[in-house]
C-alpha cells in the first residue's frame, strides 16, 4: 500500500545541505523509475538558504549569488518550502514520524565554538559569529553593534576571521552598495577601527585561509595588509603540506609576498596585521573590559604543529573577535555528540549507541562539523540520499500514519503558526531588490522578522 504514493520525505534546515539533499532525492534513478517524492523543507528563518544569507560576507556577491543556482531546486514541483518553523518548538519529532517516511537533520550551525582563556566574558569580546548574523542582518541578534575602538583584535586565521578583520577594515561606504541594510551601514560609517590585528597560533602554512579571500584584502584601496618577515618560518611539516597542497602553498605564497612588500600603500587608512607565531591565552581587562590581548610566541615542533616559546606579548587592543570556529546545536530529541558537535551518524545514518534510528538522517555541517565549503555540502547530500534509498528497497524507513501533503498543513494551521512558503520568497525578494532599487543598489536585506513575514505574504506588500 504505501508505495502506492510518492515518498514523502522531510528536510528540517533549508541551507544548502538541505536544498542539495532536496535535489539528490529528486534526481534519484530508484525513486524516479518508482514512486517518486515529496518533500517539505522546514526551515526557522522566514527565508531559505542558511548561511548563505547569513554567513557569507556581503561583500561576496558572487558566492550570495550561488542562491539563484538554488532556486532551480525550489522551483520543483516535488518540493515545498515550509519556512518559519522551527524543529523541537514549532514542531516535534513525533510531528514529522506521524507523517513522513523519513527525516533529514541539515541544521549547520550558527553559535560561536566555545575557547576557554581568562577574559572571554570581558565586555567588547565578541563570537565572530554574533557580529558575523549583526552586519548580515539576522533578525533574532542584535540591531546595533558599537565599534568606537582603534585597534581590534580577530583570533583565528580561516576564512570567517578574513571577513571578519575585512568587514572590520574597509569603510562603511565601501560596502554600502552590497545588501547590507540602513542600521549596518550607519553602525559600519560610524566604525573607528583604524588598526585590524589577526592572531594565528601556528604558521602561514598552517593558515587555513583560501588564496582568493586572502589576495582579496589587498583589493581595497583603504587596506594596507602587513605582515612581519620573522613570522614566515616553516618546519618539515610546513614542506610537506606545501608539496600536498596547492592551496596550502598558494596560501603561503601570498602571505610571503604581503610580508616582503616594502612600501606603504599610498591612501591605505587601515591596516590590516597577519601576525603568525602568536597564541592567545588572555584576554586582558579593566573594569570588565577589554584593554589588551596577551600571546605566547609559538614556534614551530617539526610536524607543523607549535609549542610555546614562554616569551608574552601583550597587545594594546580594546575589542576582540574570537574567529575560532562555529558550533552546532543540539536538537530535541535527535542524538548528539557535545564533543564534536555533530549528530553521530554513518555515511548520514543517525546513530545512536551503535544504532541506527530508523527513519533518521543527517547532512551538511551538522552531519560532520561546520568546516567546509558551500559546494561540499553537495557530496554529503549524495551520500546522504543514497543510504535513505537503500534503506527504502530495504523497507527499512518509517511507516507514517498521516502521509498526506495536507496533514502538517493543518497541523500548523491549527496551531495557528504563521509558515512562509516559496512563492513567499519570491515575494520577499521582489521586495528587497526593489528596496535596493530605490537607492541605485542590487538589494537591501529585509531584517525584522515581522517584516520578512510581512513582505511574504501575497496581499501585503
Ligand atoms: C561566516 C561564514 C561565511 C561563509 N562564507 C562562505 C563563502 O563565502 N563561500 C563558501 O563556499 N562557504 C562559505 N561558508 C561556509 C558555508 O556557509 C557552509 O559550508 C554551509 O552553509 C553549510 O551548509 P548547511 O546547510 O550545513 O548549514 P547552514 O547554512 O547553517 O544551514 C542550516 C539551516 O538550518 C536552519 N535551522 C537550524 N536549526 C533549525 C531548526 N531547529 N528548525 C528549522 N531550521 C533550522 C538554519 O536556519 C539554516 O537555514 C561560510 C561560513 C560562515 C560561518
Ligand atoms: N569566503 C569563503 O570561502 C569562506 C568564508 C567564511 C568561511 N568559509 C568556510 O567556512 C568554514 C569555517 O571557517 P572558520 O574560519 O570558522 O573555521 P576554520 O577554517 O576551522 O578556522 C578556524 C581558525 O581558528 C583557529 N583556532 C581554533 N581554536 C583556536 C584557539 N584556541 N586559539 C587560537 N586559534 C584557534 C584555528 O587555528 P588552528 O588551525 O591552529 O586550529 C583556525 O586558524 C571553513 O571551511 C571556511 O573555509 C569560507
Amino acid at each position: 500500500m504505501t508505495d502506492t504514493r510518492p515518498l514523502r520525505v522531510a528536510i528540517v534546515g533549508a541551507g544548502p545541505a538541505g536544498i542539495y539533499a532536496a535535489d539528490a532525492l529528486m534526481k534519484s534513478d530508484t525513486l524516479n523509475a518508482g514512486r517518486g517524492v515529496s518533500i517539505d523543507l522546514f526551515e526557522r528563518m522566514p527565508a531559505p538558504f542558511g548561511l548563505i544569507r547569513y554567513g557569507v560576507a556581503p561583500d561576496h556577491p558572487r558566492i550570495k549569488g550561488i542562491i539563484t543556482a538554488l532556486h532551480k531546486v525550489l522551483d520543483k514541483s516535488q518540493v515545498r518550502l515550509i519556512g518559519n518553523v522551527d524543529y523541537g518548538t514549532d514542531v516535534t519529532l513525533e510531528d514529522l514520524k506521524a507523517r513522513y517516511d523519513g527525516i533529514i537533520f541539515s541544521t549547520g550551525a550558527t553559535d560561536d565554538r566555545v575557547m576557554e582563556i581568562p577574559g572571554i566574558d570581558l565586555k567588547r569580546s565578541y563570537g565572530a559569529a554574533q557580529f558575523v548574523a549583526w552586519y548580515d542582518g539576522h533578525p533574532d541578534f542584535s540591531r546595533t553593534w558599537p565599534l568606537e575602538e582603534e585597534k581590534v583584535a580577530v583570533i583565528g586565521v580561516g576564512n570567517v576571521a578574513l571577513d571578519v578583520a575585512r568587514v572590520l577594515a574597509k569603510t562603511g561606504d565601501e560596502l554600502l552598495p552590497t545588501e547590507i541594510p540602513a542600521n549596518v551601514y550607519e553602525g559600519l560609517k560610524a566604525n573607528k577601527a583604524l588598526e585590524v590585528h589577526v592572531f594565528g597560533r601556528r604558521g602561514p602554512a598552517q593558515a587555513k585561509f583560501t588564496p582568493l579571500e586572502l589576495k582579496e584584502l589587498d583589493h581595497s584601496p583603504n587596506i594596507e595588509v602587513v605582515v612581519a618577515p620573522e613570522d614566515i618560518e616553516y618546519d618539515e611539516g610546513s614542506a610537506v603540506a606545501r608539496r600536498t597542497s596547492k592551496i596550502t602553498d598558494q596560501v603561503a605564497t601570498i602571505i610571503e609576498n604581503y610580508a616582503i612588500r616594502e612600501d606603504p600603500k599610498a591612501g591605505a587608512i587601515h591596516k590590516l596585521f597577519l601576525h603568525f607565531f602568536e597564541s592567545p591565552v588572555e584576554i586582558l581587562g579593566e573594569n570588565s573590559e577589554v584593554v589588551g590581548l596577551r600571546t605566547e610566541r609559538t614556534e614551530l615542533d617539526g610536524t607543523g604543529n607549535v609549542k610555546g616559546t614562554g616569551k608574552f606579548t601583550d597587545w594594546d587592543v580594546t575589542a576582540v573577535y574570537r574567529a575560532v570556529g562555529y558550533l552546532s546545536d543540539n536538537l530535541p530529541e535527535i542524538p548528539f555528540d557535545d564533543q564534536a558537535g555533530v549528530i553521530p551518524n554513518e555515511a548520514g545514518r543517525v546513530f545512536d549507541n551503535g544504532e541506527h534510528q530508523r527513519g533518521l538522517y543527517t547532512t551538511g555541517w551538522i552531519k560532520r562539523g561546520p568546516v567546509g565549503l558551500i559546494g561540499h555540502t553537495k557530496g554529503d547530500a549524495n551520500e546522504t540520499i543514497e543510504c535513505l534509498v537503500e534503506d527504502m528497497v530495504n523497507g527499512a524507513l518509517l511507516d507514517p500514519a498521516e502521509p498526506h501533503e495536507d496533514s502538517i498543513i493543518t497541523l500548523l494551521e491549527s496551531k495557528n503558526h504563521p509558515f512562509t512558503t516559496w512563492d513567499g520568497w519570491y515575494r520577499l525578494d521582489e521586495h528587497e531588490r526593489s528596496l535596493g532599487a530605490a537607492e541605485g543598489r542590487e538589494r537591501i536585506k529585509v531584517v525584522e522578522r515581522h517584516d520578512m513575514l510581512a513582505a511574504s505574504e501575497p496581499d501585503k506588500i
